[in-house]
């Protein structure tokens, strides 16, 4: 599996290709540059050249970033993350709006949400959420995906006036796949041509059994608009996270979920990371994904700055060296040196398979001409 292009070899001794395809051939390889080689093969190159040696391979690098298993005392409750999808327009913002008595849906342009938004509301009994929201634009396939994968719930909204709808089918398979338990919210009950059992109906068709139907999903009406049916949302919410027994270690290094980033024209990159595990502070140097960094500072959901940031907290990230990707999973590791050699060979890596991918391509396409 290990294997290096032969350019980025001669690259990375910073010596001249053809130098190095010269090599191979006296050794009975014939290569040209931009064919992949074996690693051992390269390493009997590099000590021709001589070069020393370093392999940093997968194994090592899991090894840097172990997560070793948390003992049974050292796990403490943590809140629940909701992830609210749906079909666009059918209210997921609004509703988010009214449990937070906040108005994002009004900022938004075109009232379509265009990014996950994530948010910790605290209720009246005391609990902790944290919600993410999702946009129900046919566009944002991914988001939704990702969105259904590091979350806990699926809060399934389907406005009573239209009903079933591609993205509510959609977002019955992401949260299918990610193996996440649904509640269903049917919104906009306060319409007149609402119709809930229509709803629950359509639903059927799609596997999802609510349990007005005797199934045993969760099934709720409400209305963003009046305010109708949220404390049924919200102890829906709580019985099921009680049913999951959601439990974490805050104390340990950091692992999160990357679940929006950006460069950001005055701040840098900026990477909205969700907690999964431990607790990240500032000052902290990690790994996510092929980048590396030292948090310089963090903001929790409404803009304020804070020291450190606990499992289920969703916290905007300063300090990357590069723009991860949305999927990404943060490390925080113990020194700089492991951070960079991490994020190096994870770039490397990804940098031979794209060329290995280019070398087959064009492979295939010289085979095709022939
Ligand atoms: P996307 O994020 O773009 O997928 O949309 P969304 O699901 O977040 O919908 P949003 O909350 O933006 O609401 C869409 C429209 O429906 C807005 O005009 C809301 O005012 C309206 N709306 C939302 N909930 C209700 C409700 O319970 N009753 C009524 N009558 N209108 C609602
Ligand atoms: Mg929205």
């Amino acid at each position: 599996p290990e294997a290096i292009v032969v350019s980025e070899l001669a690259n990375r001794m910073a010596e001249r290709v053809a130098d190095v395809v010269k090599a191979l051939m006296q050794n009975g390889i014939m290569a040209t540059q931009t064919q992949t080689i074996d690693a051992d093969t390269a390493e009997l190159i590099i000590e021709e050249f001589g070069h020393r040696v370093v392999r940093v391979s997968a194994s090592d690098v899991e090894d840097v970033i172990q997560q070793t298993e948390d003992a049974p005392e050292d796990l403490k409750p943590r809140a629940p993350v909701i992830a609210i999808m749906g079909h666009v327009d059918h209210g997921k913002t609004s509703i988010l709006d009214a449990i937070r008595k906040a108005r994002v849906s009004h900022g938004e342009a075109g009232g379509i949400t265009q990014h996950i938004g994530a948010y910790q509301v605290e209720t009246e009994g005391g609990a902790t959420l944290t919600f993410l929201d999702t946009p129900g634009h046919a566009a944002f396939t991914s988001m939704r995906a990702r969105g259904a994968q590091v979350t806990d719930i699926v809060i399934l909204v389907v406005a009573a006036d239209d009903s079933v709808m591609p993205q509510t089918v959609e977002a019955i398979a992401h949260a299918k796949a990610a193996g996440v338990p649904m509640i269903v919210a049917i919104n906009k009950i306060d319409k007149h041509d609402a119709d809930p059992d229509k709803t629950r109906t359509s639903l059927l068709q799609h596997e999802v059994i609510v349990e007005k139907m005797s199934g045993d999903v969760q099934d709720v009406e409400v209305s963003a608009l009046t305010g109708q049916g949220l404390p049924e949302l919200l102890e829906a919410i709580a019985l099921q996270s009680e049913i999951l027994e959601l439990r974490a270690n805050p104390d340990r290094q950091a692992q999160a979920a990357v679940i929006e980033a950006k460069l950001d024209v005055g701040r840098g990159p900026v990477a909205t990371v969700l907690i999964q595990n431990g607790t990240l502070r500032q000052g902290d140097i990690f790994v996510v994904g092929e980048q590396w960094g030292k948090v310089r500072a963090m903001e929790n959901d409404r803009g304020e700055r804070v020291k450190e940031a606990g499992p289920s907290v969703p916290v905007e990230v300063l300090g990357l060296n590069g723009t991860p990707e949305a999927g990404d999973v943060l490390n925080v590791v113990s020194t700089e040196a492991q951070a960079r050699e991490i994020a190096e060979y994870r770039q490397n890596a990804a940098r031979d398979k794209r060329a290995a991918a280019g070398a087959a391509t064009t492979l295939e396409q010289m085979m095709a001409k022939a």
